[in-house]
């Protein structure tokens, strides 16, 4: 009797020991705990043979059990924790870590050249003394028409045709010039030194120097004894500043409704060419009285110029579409 079950433990234990060596994984041993030690499992049916033994083996047997069931709890423990280890090496190992390795590079994103040369021109004008003031892109006909002294069917307006709402006589600006009426109601009578940044749009065959939508900055002065003096002397200094102090200054006669006298500005080239850069004048004295001043009082003078057409000539860029393109090989060059 006690030779039978000494005999079925050795079995048991010997299986036991080969199956815990090849166990694969903690899944494979926990299925192994169960076979030989679960509440069905094959270490079950000799404790209740013990029942049978006889009183004389009893001890023995029942000392050959226990000891079998705790080395098979041992030994499932030891599986257990070996094969543990294993799988979580083998993730770690799955998720390494190199340290070594380059960091991921965050896109840095830049200001668009437009906006440099804006606050490049701010800072110029700034200098002398020019706050910057913001004023609306939709405006209507009165504001970027009537008020400057173009009336409907006024041939000007050939060179200003623009994009129409379904808002009737309200229009998206053609020019930044409808700002200088907002500015001078605003500060009426007080004197008026300042640049008005913005986008500008015209209903335009778009090409290497036009396009449908555009900047502008328009500067304005209104004072007492505002003279052509003080707006010729004040582009010189811009231009210079700007384009560098060999640039000669040219003034030309021209014709704007809202400025008289008119004139464009050119510099020189350095080849012994011109280059056309802004159009300005003496406010007119309608222009002044809608603003809210006395032209009998006040004087002042006004310019304009495309704020693209001053990053093309400092950069040397050929086509004016580029700007907007949105093609980072060009945007990223500046
Ligand atoms: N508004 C004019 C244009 O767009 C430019 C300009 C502004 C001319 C101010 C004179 C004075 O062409």
């Amino acid at each position: 009797m006690l030779e039978t079950l000494k005999q079925e433990v050795e079995q048991l234990r010997s299986a036991a020991e080969s199956e815990c060596i090849s166990a694969g994984s903690s899944k494979q041993c926990e299925a192994l705990r169960v076979k030989y030690l679960g509440r069905n499992g094959l270490v079950q049916p000799l404790l209740h043979a013990l029942k049978g033994v006889p009183s004389e083996h009893k001890a023995a047997a029942g000392k050959l059990v226990n000891e079998l069931k705790n080395e098979l709890q041992q030994r499932l423990e030891q599986t257990l924790e070996r094969l543990k280890r294993a799988e979580q090496d083998l993730q770690l190992g799955r998720e390494a870590l190199d340290v070594t390795l380059p960091g991921r590079p965050l896109p840095a994103g830049r200001l668009h050249l437009i906006t440099q040369v804006l606050e490049e021109l701010y800072g110029i004008f700034g200098e002398m003394g020019f706050q910057v003031f913001q004023t609306r892109e939709v405006e209507d006909d009165l504001m970027n028409f009537q008020l400057l002294n173009i009336p409907p069917d006024h041939p000007a307006r050939d060179m200003h045709d623009t994009f129409y709402t379904t808002t009737p006589g309200v229009v998206l600006r053609t020019h930044t010039s409808p700002g200088q009426i907002h500015l001078m109601r605003q500060r009426c009578p007080e004197p008026i030194r300042a640049v008005l940044p913005g986008k500008c749009y015209r209903f335009e065959q778009t090409d290497a120097s036009h396009e449908w939508m555009f900047y502008q900055i328009e500067g304005l002065v209104v004072g007492q004894d505002i003279t052509l003096a003080d707006l010729k002397g004040t582009l010189r200094a811009f231009v210079r500043r700007t384009f560098g102090a060999e640039r000669e200054v040219q003034f030309r006669c021209s014709y704007f409704t809202f400025t008289e006298p008119s004139m464009e500005v050119a510099m020189s080239d350095g080849r012994g060419g011109w280059l056309e850069i802004l159009g300005s004048g003496m406010v007119h004295p309608v222009v002044l009285k809608n603003g809210g001043y006395d032209p009998q009082r006040y004087t002042g003078f006004a310019f304009g110029m495309g704020v693209e057409r001053v990053a093309m000539l400092k950069y040397g860029i050929d086509d004016i579409r580029q700007f907007y393109a949105n093609d980072l090989r060009f945007l990223q060059q500046f």
